[in-house]
Protein backbone atom coordinates (compact mmCIF):
# COMPACT_ATOMS: atom_id res chain seq x y z
CA UNK A 1 0.00 0.00 0.00
CA UNK A 2 2.56 2.24 1.15
CA UNK A 3 4.76 1.85 -1.81
CA UNK A 4 1.63 2.42 -4.45
CA UNK A 5 1.03 6.00 -2.66
CA UNK A 6 4.82 6.46 -3.10
CA UNK A 7 4.38 5.35 -6.87
CA UNK A 8 1.81 7.46 -7.05
CA UNK A 9 3.29 11.02 -5.75
CA UNK A 10 6.39 10.52 -8.02
CA UNK A 11 4.19 9.87 -10.96
CA UNK A 12 1.63 13.10 -9.46
CA UNK A 13 5.34 14.95 -8.88
CA UNK A 14 6.09 14.43 -12.83
CA UNK A 15 2.95 15.29 -13.93
CA UNK A 16 3.13 18.35 -12.30
CA UNK A 17 6.86 19.22 -13.25
CA UNK A 18 5.75 18.66 -16.68
CA UNK A 19 2.66 20.69 -16.61
CA UNK A 20 4.63 23.66 -15.16
CA UNK A 21 7.62 23.25 -17.53
CA UNK A 22 4.58 23.71 -20.57
CA UNK A 23 3.58 26.98 -18.81
CA UNK A 24 6.74 28.59 -18.66
CA UNK A 25 8.18 30.35 -21.42
CA UNK A 26 11.70 31.35 -20.82
CA UNK A 27 13.50 34.09 -22.19
CA UNK A 28 17.13 33.88 -22.25
CA UNK A 29 18.99 37.18 -23.28
CA UNK A 30 22.72 37.66 -23.58
CA UNK A 31 24.52 40.93 -23.68
CA UNK A 32 27.13 42.95 -22.24
CA UNK A 33 26.81 43.84 -18.77
CA UNK A 34 30.59 44.09 -17.73
CA UNK A 35 33.93 45.87 -20.30
CA UNK A 36 33.69 48.36 -22.43
CA UNK A 37 30.18 48.66 -23.46
CA UNK A 38 28.38 47.68 -20.21
CA UNK A 39 26.25 51.17 -20.39
CA UNK A 40 24.98 49.52 -23.53
CA UNK A 41 23.90 46.20 -21.78
CA UNK A 42 22.42 47.66 -19.00
CA UNK A 43 20.08 49.72 -20.58
CA UNK A 44 18.70 46.75 -22.47
CA UNK A 45 18.37 44.88 -19.28
CA UNK A 46 16.90 48.09 -17.84
CA UNK A 47 14.16 48.67 -20.56
CA UNK A 48 13.68 44.45 -20.18
CA UNK A 49 12.82 44.46 -16.93
CA UNK A 50 11.04 48.03 -16.72
CA UNK A 51 8.06 46.38 -19.15
CA UNK A 52 7.67 43.44 -17.31
CA UNK A 53 7.57 45.34 -13.89
CA UNK A 54 4.43 47.22 -16.04
CA UNK A 55 2.67 44.81 -17.80
CA UNK A 56 3.29 41.46 -15.67
CA UNK A 57 4.94 38.35 -15.91
CA UNK A 58 2.20 36.16 -17.80
CA UNK A 59 1.07 36.30 -21.05
CA UNK A 60 -1.40 33.96 -23.29
CA UNK A 61 -1.39 31.72 -19.91
CA UNK A 62 2.34 31.21 -19.79
CA UNK A 63 4.78 32.34 -16.93
CA UNK A 64 7.45 34.48 -18.32
CA UNK A 65 10.79 33.85 -17.14
CA UNK A 66 13.25 35.68 -18.22
CA UNK A 67 17.65 34.47 -17.99
CA UNK A 68 19.90 37.25 -18.28
CA UNK A 69 23.61 36.52 -19.26
CA UNK A 70 26.57 38.30 -18.97
CA UNK A 71 29.00 37.93 -22.38
CA UNK A 72 31.07 40.85 -21.79
CA UNK A 73 30.79 41.50 -25.38
CA UNK A 74 33.39 39.03 -26.70
CA UNK A 75 31.55 37.09 -29.37
CA UNK A 76 32.86 33.42 -28.35
CA UNK A 77 31.31 34.09 -24.71
CA UNK A 78 28.09 35.12 -26.28
CA UNK A 79 27.82 31.72 -28.80
CA UNK A 80 28.89 29.60 -25.85
CA UNK A 81 25.62 31.16 -23.11
CA UNK A 82 23.43 30.91 -26.05
CA UNK A 83 24.16 27.41 -26.40
CA UNK A 84 23.46 26.57 -22.55
CA UNK A 85 20.24 29.09 -22.43
CA UNK A 86 18.66 26.75 -25.98
CA UNK A 87 20.06 23.06 -25.01
CA UNK A 88 20.37 23.65 -21.26
CA UNK A 89 17.57 26.07 -20.19
CA UNK A 90 15.46 25.42 -23.25
CA UNK A 91 14.40 28.90 -23.56
CA UNK A 92 12.15 29.77 -25.87
CA UNK A 93 13.11 33.18 -27.19
CA UNK A 94 16.75 34.49 -27.18
CA UNK A 95 17.38 38.09 -27.28
CA UNK A 96 20.40 39.36 -28.20
CA UNK A 97 23.49 42.07 -28.97
CA UNK A 98 25.60 44.10 -29.63
CA UNK A 99 26.45 43.43 -33.29
CA UNK A 100 29.48 40.68 -32.87
CA UNK A 101 27.40 38.55 -30.23
CA UNK A 102 24.13 38.96 -32.44
CA UNK A 103 26.54 37.70 -35.15
CA UNK A 104 28.08 34.78 -33.33
CA UNK A 105 24.63 33.80 -32.05
CA UNK A 106 22.49 33.99 -35.37
CA UNK A 107 23.55 30.55 -36.76
CA UNK A 108 22.61 28.64 -33.55
CA UNK A 109 19.56 30.31 -33.08
CA UNK A 110 18.63 29.52 -37.07
CA UNK A 111 19.78 25.54 -36.07
CA UNK A 112 17.68 25.10 -33.50
CA UNK A 113 14.74 27.14 -34.71
CA UNK A 114 14.73 29.43 -31.57
CA UNK A 115 13.24 33.01 -32.05
CA UNK A 116 16.12 35.53 -31.60
CA UNK A 117 14.91 39.39 -30.73
CA UNK A 118 18.27 41.21 -31.62
CA UNK A 119 17.74 44.16 -28.82
CA UNK A 120 20.54 46.14 -29.86
CA UNK A 121 22.60 46.00 -33.09
CA UNK A 122 23.16 48.33 -35.55
CA UNK A 123 24.31 46.29 -38.60
CA UNK A 124 22.06 46.26 -41.34
CA UNK A 125 23.27 42.61 -42.47
CA UNK A 126 23.00 41.41 -38.39
CA UNK A 127 18.99 40.58 -40.35
CA UNK A 128 19.48 38.58 -43.22
CA UNK A 129 17.99 36.01 -45.10
CA UNK A 130 20.30 32.91 -44.08
CA UNK A 131 18.68 33.78 -40.49
CA UNK A 132 14.87 33.97 -40.88
CA UNK A 133 14.30 33.80 -37.07
CA UNK A 134 15.83 36.62 -36.40
CA UNK A 135 14.04 40.26 -36.10
CA UNK A 136 15.38 43.51 -34.94
CA UNK A 137 13.85 46.08 -32.39
CA UNK A 138 17.25 48.53 -32.12
CA UNK A 139 18.15 50.66 -35.25
CA UNK A 140 20.69 50.84 -38.30
CA UNK A 141 23.03 53.04 -38.56
CA UNK A 142 22.44 53.98 -42.22
CA UNK A 143 18.43 54.50 -41.03
CA UNK A 144 20.12 57.74 -39.69
CA UNK A 145 23.46 58.41 -41.40
CA UNK A 146 21.41 59.07 -45.23
CA UNK A 147 19.27 61.48 -43.29
CA UNK A 148 21.95 63.23 -41.31
CA UNK A 149 24.00 63.32 -45.15
CA UNK A 150 21.31 65.44 -46.79
CA UNK A 151 20.10 67.42 -44.05
CA UNK A 152 24.09 68.89 -43.93
CA UNK A 153 24.06 69.19 -47.48
CA UNK A 154 21.12 71.34 -47.34
CA UNK A 155 22.34 73.20 -44.43
CA UNK A 156 25.70 74.40 -45.94
CA UNK A 157 28.29 71.69 -45.22
CA UNK A 158 30.27 71.31 -48.16
CA UNK A 159 33.60 69.68 -47.21
CA UNK A 160 33.12 66.54 -44.21
CA UNK A 161 35.97 64.56 -42.32
CA UNK A 162 34.38 61.35 -40.45
CA UNK A 163 35.89 59.70 -37.00
CA UNK A 164 34.33 56.37 -36.96
CA UNK A 165 34.37 53.84 -34.40
CA UNK A 166 36.19 50.57 -36.27
CA UNK A 167 33.89 47.83 -36.50
CA UNK A 168 30.64 46.90 -38.34
CA UNK A 169 27.87 49.52 -37.64
CA UNK A 170 30.69 52.14 -38.36
CA UNK A 171 31.44 50.91 -41.66
CA UNK A 172 27.95 50.92 -42.81
CA UNK A 173 27.27 54.91 -41.02
CA UNK A 174 30.11 55.78 -42.90
CA UNK A 175 29.19 53.94 -46.44
CA UNK A 176 25.69 55.60 -46.22
CA UNK A 177 26.67 58.61 -44.70
CA UNK A 178 29.50 59.24 -47.76
CA UNK A 179 26.83 58.08 -50.65
CA UNK A 180 24.14 60.36 -49.68
CA UNK A 181 26.82 63.45 -48.92
CA UNK A 182 28.47 62.87 -52.44
CA UNK A 183 25.05 62.62 -54.22
CA UNK A 184 23.90 65.93 -52.68
CA UNK A 185 27.07 67.65 -53.87
CA UNK A 186 29.34 67.46 -50.86
CA UNK A 187 32.79 65.84 -50.37
CA UNK A 188 34.39 63.53 -47.84
CA UNK A 189 37.82 64.98 -47.48
CA UNK A 190 38.98 61.88 -44.59
CA UNK A 191 37.49 59.21 -43.17
CA UNK A 192 39.43 58.21 -39.60
CA UNK A 193 38.85 54.86 -37.49
CA UNK A 194 38.93 55.22 -34.24
CA UNK A 195 38.92 51.69 -32.28
CA UNK A 196 36.51 50.29 -30.51
CA UNK A 197 38.20 49.27 -27.20
CA UNK A 198 39.60 52.10 -24.81
CA UNK A 199 38.88 54.66 -27.45
CA UNK A 200 41.49 57.85 -27.44
CA UNK A 201 39.64 59.98 -29.63
CA UNK A 202 42.45 63.16 -29.31
CA UNK A 203 45.06 62.27 -32.37
CA UNK A 204 42.14 61.37 -34.44
CA UNK A 205 40.62 64.75 -33.96
CA UNK A 206 43.79 66.84 -34.68
CA UNK A 207 43.86 64.66 -37.84
CA UNK A 208 40.26 64.87 -38.57
CA UNK A 209 40.89 69.19 -37.72
CA UNK A 210 44.24 69.02 -39.82
CA UNK A 211 42.05 67.89 -43.14
CA UNK A 212 40.38 71.22 -42.48
CA UNK A 213 36.41 70.59 -43.16
CA UNK A 214 33.71 72.41 -42.27
CA UNK A 215 32.20 69.46 -40.39
CA UNK A 216 32.45 65.93 -38.58
CA UNK A 217 30.27 63.65 -38.85
CA UNK A 218 30.61 61.04 -36.10
CA UNK A 219 29.83 57.81 -34.61
CA UNK A 220 30.67 55.93 -31.71
CA UNK A 221 28.88 53.52 -30.01
CA UNK A 222 26.53 54.50 -26.67
CA UNK A 223 28.53 55.17 -23.82
CA UNK A 224 31.58 56.54 -25.78
CA UNK A 225 29.90 60.00 -26.50
CA UNK A 226 31.02 61.19 -22.89
CA UNK A 227 34.40 60.54 -23.65
CA UNK A 228 34.43 61.98 -27.39
CA UNK A 229 32.93 64.94 -26.13
CA UNK A 230 35.41 65.87 -23.50
CA UNK A 231 38.28 65.20 -25.87
CA UNK A 232 36.49 67.54 -28.47
CA UNK A 233 36.01 70.58 -26.26
CA UNK A 234 39.93 70.15 -24.75
CA UNK A 235 41.38 69.97 -28.53
CA UNK A 236 39.17 72.95 -28.91
CA UNK A 237 37.31 71.55 -31.59
CA UNK A 238 34.20 72.84 -30.38
CA UNK A 239 35.34 76.72 -30.57
CA UNK A 240 36.89 76.06 -33.92
CA UNK A 241 33.56 76.38 -35.99
CA UNK A 242 33.33 73.21 -37.10
CA UNK A 243 30.13 71.76 -37.04
CA UNK A 244 29.19 68.54 -35.62
CA UNK A 245 26.83 66.30 -36.85
CA UNK A 246 26.33 62.68 -36.33
CA UNK A 247 23.71 59.99 -35.98
CA UNK A 248 22.02 59.90 -32.44
CA UNK A 249 24.88 57.83 -30.66
CA UNK A 250 26.97 61.05 -30.32
CA UNK A 251 23.91 62.66 -28.30
CA UNK A 252 23.11 59.45 -25.83
CA UNK A 253 20.96 60.50 -23.31
CA UNK A 254 23.38 58.78 -20.86
CA UNK A 255 26.07 60.94 -21.71
CA UNK A 256 24.65 63.93 -22.71
CA UNK A 257 23.98 65.65 -19.00
CA UNK A 258 27.72 65.56 -18.47
CA UNK A 259 29.22 66.60 -21.69
CA UNK A 260 29.72 69.99 -21.58
CA UNK A 261 28.45 72.86 -23.12
CA UNK A 262 30.75 72.46 -26.21
CA UNK A 263 28.09 70.19 -27.00
CA UNK A 264 25.13 72.96 -27.70
CA UNK A 265 24.17 73.19 -30.87
CA UNK A 266 25.12 69.51 -31.85
CA UNK A 267 22.49 68.25 -34.82
CA UNK A 268 22.10 64.65 -35.62
CA UNK A 269 19.04 62.32 -37.10
CA UNK A 270 18.30 59.32 -34.53
CA UNK A 271 15.28 57.65 -33.59
CA UNK A 272 15.10 59.16 -29.56
CA UNK A 273 15.61 61.34 -27.23
CA UNK A 274 14.04 61.39 -23.48
CA UNK A 275 12.84 64.59 -24.34
CA UNK A 276 10.63 63.37 -26.98
CA UNK A 277 7.59 65.56 -26.84
CA UNK A 278 4.41 62.26 -26.07
CA UNK A 279 2.36 61.32 -23.50
CA UNK A 280 3.65 57.40 -23.99
CA UNK A 281 7.36 58.53 -24.04
CA UNK A 282 6.73 61.11 -20.82
CA UNK A 283 5.62 58.13 -18.85
CA UNK A 284 8.50 56.06 -19.58
CA UNK A 285 11.22 58.76 -19.05
CA UNK A 286 9.41 58.78 -15.57
CA UNK A 287 9.15 55.17 -14.85
CA UNK A 288 12.80 54.47 -15.90
CA UNK A 289 14.29 57.15 -13.46
CA UNK A 290 12.55 55.86 -10.86
CA UNK A 291 13.43 52.54 -11.49
CA UNK A 292 17.08 53.24 -11.87
CA UNK A 293 18.21 55.76 -9.38
CA UNK A 294 17.75 58.88 -11.40
CA UNK A 295 19.23 57.77 -14.83
CA UNK A 296 18.07 58.46 -18.14
CA UNK A 297 16.72 56.32 -20.68
CA UNK A 298 18.79 56.52 -23.99
CA UNK A 299 18.04 55.24 -27.62
CA UNK A 300 19.51 51.35 -26.55
CA UNK A 301 17.07 51.07 -23.97
CA UNK A 302 14.17 50.95 -26.39
CA UNK A 303 15.70 47.78 -28.24
CA UNK A 304 15.23 45.94 -24.87
CA UNK A 305 11.38 47.43 -23.77
CA UNK A 306 10.26 47.46 -26.95
CA UNK A 307 11.72 43.87 -27.66
CA UNK A 308 9.56 42.84 -24.56
CA UNK A 309 6.54 44.22 -26.12
CA UNK A 310 7.02 42.37 -29.49
CA UNK A 311 7.51 39.06 -27.74
CA UNK A 312 4.60 39.62 -25.25
CA UNK A 313 2.06 40.45 -28.46
CA UNK A 314 3.67 37.62 -30.46
CA UNK A 315 2.98 34.93 -27.32
CA UNK A 316 -0.82 36.73 -27.08
CA UNK A 317 -1.59 36.05 -31.17
CA UNK A 318 0.01 32.38 -31.43
CA UNK A 319 -2.35 31.94 -27.93
CA UNK A 320 1.16 30.73 -26.43
CA UNK A 321 2.86 28.74 -28.83
CA UNK A 322 6.77 29.39 -28.75
CA UNK A 323 7.88 27.60 -32.06
CA UNK A 324 10.00 29.66 -33.83
CA UNK A 325 7.67 30.06 -37.08
CA UNK A 326 4.46 30.63 -35.45
CA UNK A 327 6.46 33.36 -32.87
CA UNK A 328 8.21 35.12 -36.17
CA UNK A 329 5.13 34.60 -38.26
CA UNK A 330 3.33 36.84 -35.43
CA UNK A 331 5.90 39.11 -34.98
CA UNK A 332 5.91 39.93 -38.82
CA UNK A 333 3.80 43.37 -39.79
CA UNK A 334 3.25 44.04 -35.80
CA UNK A 335 2.96 47.85 -35.65
CA UNK A 336 2.73 49.45 -32.20
CA UNK A 337 3.57 52.61 -30.50
CA UNK A 338 7.40 53.01 -28.28
CA UNK A 339 8.02 55.77 -26.64
CA UNK A 340 10.26 56.58 -29.39
CA UNK A 341 6.95 57.49 -31.67
CA UNK A 342 5.49 54.71 -33.94
CA UNK A 343 7.41 52.11 -34.80
CA UNK A 344 6.87 48.40 -36.85
CA UNK A 345 8.41 45.04 -38.00
CA UNK A 346 8.69 44.71 -41.71
CA UNK A 347 6.92 41.71 -42.61
CA UNK A 348 9.30 41.75 -45.67
CA UNK A 349 12.82 42.07 -43.62
CA UNK A 350 12.11 41.67 -39.88
CA UNK A 351 13.51 44.73 -39.73
CA UNK A 352 12.23 47.88 -37.59
CA UNK A 353 10.94 50.43 -39.36
CA UNK A 354 10.72 53.67 -37.62
CA UNK A 355 11.02 57.83 -37.46
CA UNK A 356 14.07 59.26 -37.74
CA UNK A 357 14.37 62.65 -35.36
CA UNK A 358 16.61 65.48 -36.75
CA UNK A 359 17.67 67.37 -33.14
CA UNK A 360 19.69 69.91 -32.18
CA UNK A 361 21.59 69.98 -28.38
CA UNK A 362 20.07 72.46 -26.11
CA UNK A 363 19.79 73.42 -22.49
CA UNK A 364 15.76 72.17 -20.94
CA UNK A 365 15.57 73.54 -17.13
CA UNK A 366 19.71 73.96 -17.44
CA UNK A 367 20.18 70.25 -18.72
CA UNK A 368 21.54 69.13 -22.21
CA UNK A 369 18.83 67.41 -24.33
CA UNK A 370 18.29 66.54 -27.81
CA UNK A 371 15.46 68.79 -28.83
CA UNK A 372 14.01 67.06 -31.88
CA UNK A 373 13.02 69.49 -34.47
CA UNK A 374 12.24 67.54 -37.91
CA UNK A 375 10.94 64.31 -38.52
CA UNK A 376 11.34 61.63 -41.00
CA UNK A 377 8.44 59.02 -40.87
CA UNK A 378 8.42 55.34 -41.13
CA UNK A 379 12.64 55.14 -42.63
CA UNK A 380 13.55 51.26 -43.30
CA UNK A 381 16.99 50.35 -43.39
CA UNK A 382 18.45 51.71 -46.76
CA UNK A 383 20.76 49.00 -46.93
CA UNK A 384 18.21 46.07 -47.28
CA UNK A 385 16.29 48.40 -49.80
CA UNK A 386 18.89 48.37 -52.14
CA UNK A 387 19.42 44.76 -52.73
C1 LIG B 1 25.81 47.71 -32.27
O1 LIG B 1 25.92 46.73 -31.54
O2 LIG B 1 25.74 47.58 -33.50
C2 LIG B 1 25.72 49.07 -31.67
C3 LIG B 1 25.78 49.24 -30.30
C4 LIG B 1 25.71 50.52 -29.77
C5 LIG B 1 25.56 51.61 -30.61
C6 LIG B 1 25.49 51.43 -31.99
C7 LIG B 1 25.58 50.17 -32.53
O3 LIG B 1 25.46 52.84 -30.12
Amino acid sequence: MLRKIGIALAAGALASTGALAQDTAKIGVVLPLTGGLAPVGKQVEAGIRLYMNKHGSTVAGKKIELIVKDDAGVPDNSKRLAQELIVNDKVAIVGSGITPSAMAIGPLSTQAKTANVVMVSGTSRVINPDNPYMVRTSFTLGQQSGIIAEWAAKNGSKKVAIVQSDWAPGAEATSVFTEAFTKAGGQVVETIKVPLANPDFAPFLQRARDANPDTLFVFVPASQAGTFAKQFAERGLDKAGIKLIGPGDIVDDNDLPGMGDGMLGVVTAGIYSAAHNSPTNKEYVAAFKKANGGLRPNFISLGGYDGMHLIYEALKKTGGKTDADSLIGAMKGMAWESPRGPISIDPDTREIVQNIYIGKVEKVDGELYNVEFAKFDAVKDPLKMKK
